[in-house]
């Protein structure tokens, strides 16, 4: 990307629960903005939001919407991403998207600054920001992959309803009211009940039995690991939590660990926070990471039935890490914004 002083951003699907997160960011991180155009459906036209003291009011996304863009912040849903990024990139932006709708395309870099920024480079006018899970998962695994090498990763995620979207947020705070008030609960965006109970992720069923969820955590993990060998076995499941999403992981080393190493380990790892206090019993929880940048980590652990397994919990912002933030450190790192982003320092030589 050529070299400006500002840019001209623009958020595809900024009235949405990614969308809100990515202009907050933009303004916390003051991110070079020029002008700032905040695309949704006509649905949200006569919205209007604060950016820097300035009013801005939600446009209707359209095929002339990307004019002057330089850098298009896609979370608008995979069908409108594959419809409007073609259209983006022909008129010279450069997509970062959030959506499924390029991730595993192997022209496109799939990209978590802490892991691969190198992959930016390679890119020809998309970058796709990975699945939530995949993000909370290999930020704090990624330092033990390069010192003890991870053979085989065994997760099972407690995902919160943001990641579904905030009309799904919505859906758990209206069933949690109507629930307390004896009332029914409707159910519109999740196909169970949310609120007071959990279910299996709500992404349908593939191959083998597995949801597209986990499928997107399996695939991914490859692709941005660049190892095909690395084996990955998900669980994922739905909690009623609105926005950080946790997960249990068991790592299959190559090594056997030392804890004390694997504490050093993460408390360098960019992007992380230990929280294991084993005295107080207090660990990662999902409503102490929200808001944060960095994935909490604790219940670190040797694993009792295998002599090279390591246990972790993990917690992490779905909407920060989990997608704004993640994308808009892509965006720092392809305009060349070295002095605020945590990458990994081998890939940047
Ligand atoms: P809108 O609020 O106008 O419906 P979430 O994932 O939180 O549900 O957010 C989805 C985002 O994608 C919202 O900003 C939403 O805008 C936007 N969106 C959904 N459908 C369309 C569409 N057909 N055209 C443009 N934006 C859309």
């Amino acid at each position: 990307m050529r070299k400006k002083s500002k840019y001209n951003v623009a958020i595809m699907g900024a009235t949405g629960a990614v969308g809100e997160e990515m202009l907050k960011i933009l303004e916390q991180r003051n991110f070079p903005v020029k002008r700032l155009v905040l695309l949704a459906s006509a649905r949200s036209v006569g919205k209007i939001y604060r950016f820097h003291g300035q009013d801005i009011p939600v446009q209707e996304l359209k095929e002339d919407s990307f004019r002057d863009i330089d850098i298009v912040l896609a979370s608008a849903g995979g069908l409108i991403s594959k419809k409007f990024t073609p259209i983006a990139v022909k008129e010279g932006a450069v997509v970062i998207d959030n959506t499924s709708a390029y991730r595993t395309d192997p022209e496109v870099p799939l990209v978590i600054p802490e892991i691969n920024p190198k992959d930016i480079k390679k890119h020809q006018g998309i970058i796709a920001n990975p699945n939530c899970s995949t993000i909370i998962m290999l930020v704090p695994i990624y330092p033990i992959h390069k010192t003890h090498r991870i053979k085989r990763i065994i997760v099972s995620t407690y995902q919160a309803a943001s990641g579904a979207g905030a009309k799904a947020m919505k859906e758990l705070e209206d069933q949690t009211r109507d629930v307390l008030a004896g009332r029914p609960a409707k159910k519109e965006i999740f196909p169970h009940q949310i609120a007071f109970n959990l279910f299996s992720h709500n992404s349908a069923i593939k191959d083998e039995g597995y949801n597209e969820e986990e499928i997107k955590m399996v695939q991914e993990t490859k692709k941005i690991f660049h190892s095909e060998r690395i084996k990955v076995v998900p669980t994922s499941v739905r909690v009623p939590i609105f926005r950080a999403h946790s997960e249990s992981i068991t790592l299959e080393l190559a090594k056997v660990p030392e804890l004390q190493e694997i504490r050093e380990v993460l408390a360098n790892a960019p992007g992380v926070k230990i929280v294991d206090d084993r005295e107080k019993n207090n660990f990662p929880m999902p409503l102490e990471a929200s808001g944060q940048d960095d994935v909490l980590v604790g219940r670190i652990r040797l694993d009792i039935s295998n002599p090279k397994g390591l246990c972790l919990f993990v917690a992490g912002d779905q909407l920060r890490k989990g997608a704004a933030l993640n994308a808009i450190q892509i965006a720092e790192i392809l305009i060349g914004r070295r002095d605020v982003v945590i990458a990994n320092p081998e890939q940047n030589k």
